[in-house]
């Protein structure tokens, strides 16, 4: 059983959980991440780390309700348990001096990658930061990722904060020689970046979600195409190489259950679960 010592919300709907788990704060390292489960009959969801401390023994994620267990997560109070989480999974990211670096992140992976950023930066590198929300209400973490940045951007999907979209990644490339991009986020937008990153032959990392159920490369459930080739989301990764990744077919896998998830979303809130949840917890 693993204790939530903190449940935080960082914007609607996101939550950023901070749990006791010492062996895991001890071994974890950036761009890893745990799969959580609930309770005993509860569905196996990775979660990318967003921190951790081996001092006081925690690790910390940041999630998105976006679907039952997710919302399920959400109602637990400070106190409560989670029963299982394992994890530290998949490879670290490689962090070393490799020059300028431009990392991009969206929604709820603006967390992981402020992670990132302070390794990055830890590293000797020069560091330009662009988060982007759906809307401006969705953005967090500005100040912090601003902090550790030697240049910072803002995007938002509908123009209602700094720049629309992410088009003016374009001129900042056009001005600057960048040696790497990392990028954290909505499939669709690590797919953008990567197109963007392209003709000026930047080095692109992009980390894959794709749908999981071991994370330990036994069940093949997380097959993604790269270069052609198909690999294990989990164990060959979670990072890629963005110029080399079939985005399409893995926004295909990722929406193979969707009625079914739709429904037991639905059945839960039917239930009793979601907002009653939090108001009867
Ligand atoms: C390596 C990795 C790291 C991730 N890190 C984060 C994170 O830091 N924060 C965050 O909010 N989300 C993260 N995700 C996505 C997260 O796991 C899903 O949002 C979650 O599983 C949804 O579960 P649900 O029951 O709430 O929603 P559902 O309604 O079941 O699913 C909503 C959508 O989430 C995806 N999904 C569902 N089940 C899984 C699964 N078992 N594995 C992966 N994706 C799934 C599908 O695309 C689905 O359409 C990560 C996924 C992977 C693979
Ligand atoms: S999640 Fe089973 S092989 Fe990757």
């Amino acid at each position: 059983m693993y204790e939530v010592l903190k449940n935080m919300e960082l914007a609607p709907k996101i939550r950023l959980f901070e749990v006791y788990a010492p062996e895991m704060a001890e071994k974890a390292k950036p761009g890893q991440f745990v799969i959580v489960i609930i309770d005993e009959k509860g569905e196996r969801i990775p979660l990318t780390l967003a921190g951790y401390d081996a001092e006081n023994g925690t690790i910390t994620f940041v999630f998105n309700e976006v679907g039952k267990t997710t919302k399920q997560l959400g109602i637990l109070r400070e106190g409560d348990s989670i029963w299982n989480i394992t994890g530290p999974l998949g490879n670290p990211s490689e962090i070393r001096n490799f020059g300028r670096v431009l990392c991009v992140a969206g929604g709820v992976m603006i967390a992981p990658m402020l992670l990132q950023v302070k390794a990055l930066r830890e590293a000797g590198n020069t560091i330009v930061t662009a988060i982007g929300a759906r809307i401006e209400e969705l953005l967090f973490f500005e100040e912090e990722v601003k902090a550790l940045s030697h240049e910072f951007y803002v995007a938002t999907d509908d123009g209602s904060k700094s720049y629309k979209g992410l088009d003016f990644l374009r001129q900042i490339l056009a001005k600057k020689k960048f040696d790497r991009c990392v990028s954290m986020g909505p499939v669709v937008m690590m797919k953008n970046v990567s197109e963007i990153t392209k003709p000026f032959g930047i080095p692109t990392v992009v980390t894959l979600t794709p749908i999981m159920v071991d994370g330990m490369g036994m069940c093949g459930v997380c097959r993604v195409t790269v270069g052609g080739k198909m690999m294990f989301g989990c164990v060959d990764g979670p990072e890629f190489d963005g110029h080399q990744v079939d985005f399409d077919g893995l926004i295909k896998r990722q929406r193979m259950f969707l009625p079914e998830e739709r429904l037991s979303a639905l059945l839960w809130e039917l239930q009793g679960g979601c907002e009653c949840g939090r108001k009867q917890a």
